[in-house]
C-alpha cells in the first residue's frame, strides 16, 4: 500500500470527496468523515491504475454508469479486519452459557440457525461452526455414534457481507498458517483444517458444509429471511455506521431473532437507551 502521506490531497477535491461519500453512504450506509479522504483516495488508486482513469472525477462518472465497477468500488472501502476466535470472551459465552442452554430447549426440533452479519473473509463463522462442532462432541451421551458430528441437529449458519471480495475468500476457507497458529489452539488446527501447500490450510468440509454465504446489504429496507435467527453475531460493523444505520439494522436484528434470540455486537459497539435487548454479557444482548 502507497504510503498515505505521499498522496497528493489535491487529486481529489474535498466537493468530490463529499459526492464519493454521499454515495456510499446512501448505498451501504457507510459513514466516512472528511478525515477518511486520504483513506480513500489510497483505497481507490489500484482501481484507477486498473481502468487506465487518471482522474478520481472519471472514476466517480465510470462507478455511476457501471454497476459492476460499482461494486468493485464497495469491495475496495470497506475495512475486512477480522480473525479466528477475535474477542474470545464471546466463544467461552457461547460454548458454556448459550449453546448448552439452547441444546436443551431446543431437542423438540433440534433446528439451529445463526447469522455471521459482516462475516468478512469467514473467520467469524468459521469459529462459530467449531464452537459448535465442539460443543456437540463434548455434550454427546456415552455410546453414541460418533461419525455423526451434527448429532441429528439441522444446523445452518449464515455468513453476509457487503463486499463480494471478501465472500469469496470465506467460500474458499483458505488460511494463513500463520495466522492460524496464532489465533487456533493447535488440537483444533488439527480438527477443522487440512494442509493445502505453502503453509496454508483449508476448512474441513465438517465445518464448511454448516454455512451457507451471501451478499446482503444492511442498507436494504427489508431482509430476505423467513426463520427466525437464534443467534446474531454483528461484531465491528456498526462502528461505520451512524444512529440511523444503526438504529435501522438493530429494529431488522430485532425482527429477524427468535424470541429470547441473542446478539452478540464488537468490543465498542453498545446499546445505550436500546429497549429492544437487554445485556446479558459484555455485548452480547438478549431480544425482549
Ligand atoms: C471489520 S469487518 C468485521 C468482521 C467480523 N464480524 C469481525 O468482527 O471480525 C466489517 C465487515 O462489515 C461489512 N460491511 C460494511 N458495511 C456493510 C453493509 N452496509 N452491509 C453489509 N456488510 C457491511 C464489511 O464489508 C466488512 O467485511
Amino acid at each position: 500500500m502507497p504510503d498515505q502521506s505521499m498522496i497528493d490531497q489535491s487529486l481529489m477535491s474535498d466537493e468530490l470527496f463529499q459526492r464519493f461519500a454521499r454515495l456510499i453512504y446512501e448505498v451501504a450506509g457507510i459513514q466516512l468523515s472528511g478525515q477518511k479522504k486520504t483513506l480513500v483516495m489510497t483505497r481507490l488508486q489500484k482501481r484507477l491504475r486498473a481502468l487506465n482513469l487518471e482522474r478520481y472525477e472519471d472514476y466517480f462518472q465510470y462507478i455511476k454508469e457501471d454497476n459492476n465497477e460499482f461494486v468493485v468500488m464497495l469491495n475496495s472501502i470497506t475495512t475486512n479486519t477480522t480473525k479466528f476466535f477475535r474477542e474470545p470472551h464471546h466463544f467461552e459465552f457461547l460454548q458454556n452459557r448459550l449453546l448448552p442452554h439452547l441444546i436443551q430447549h431446543k431437542q423438540a426440533n433440534r433446528e439451529l440457525r445463526i447469522w455471521s452479519a459482516g462475516c468478512s473473509t469467514g473467520e467469524e463463522p468459521y469459529t462459530i461452526a467449531i464452537c459448535l462442532l465442539e460443543k456437540l462432541q463434548s455434550l454427546a451421551p456415552v455410546g453414541y455414534d460418533r461419525s455423526d458430528p451434527y448429532r441429528g441437529w439441522d444446523i445452518k449458519i449464515l455468513a453476509s457481507d457487503l463486499s463480494t471480495k471478501v465472500l469469496n475468500t470465506a467460500q474458499e476457507g483458505i488460511y494463513k498458517g500463520e495466522a492460524l497458529r496464532e489465533d487456533l489452539p493447535e488440537a483444533l488446527l488439527k480438527r477443522y483444517f487440512t494442509p493445502c501447500g505453502n503453509d496454508r490450510y483449508r476448512v474441513q468440509d465438517v465445518a464448511k458444509q454448516l454455512i451457507r454465504f451471501r451478499r446482503l446489504n444492511f442498507k436494504e429496507r427489508s431482509y430476505p429471511f423467513k426463520k427466525p435467527f437464534d443467534l446474531i453475531f454483528c461484531r465491528n460493523v456498526m462502528i461505520y455506521f451512524d444512529e440511523a444505520m444503526k438504529s435501522h439494522v438493530l429494529t431488522k436484528f430485532h425482527q429477524h431473532l427468535a424470541p429470547h434470540g441473542h446478539l452478540f455486537l464488537g468490543h465498542s459497539e453498545t446499546m445505550f437507551g436500546n429497549k429492544l435487548f437487554s445485556p446479558v454479557h459484555i455485548t452480547v444482548y438478549r431480544k425482549q
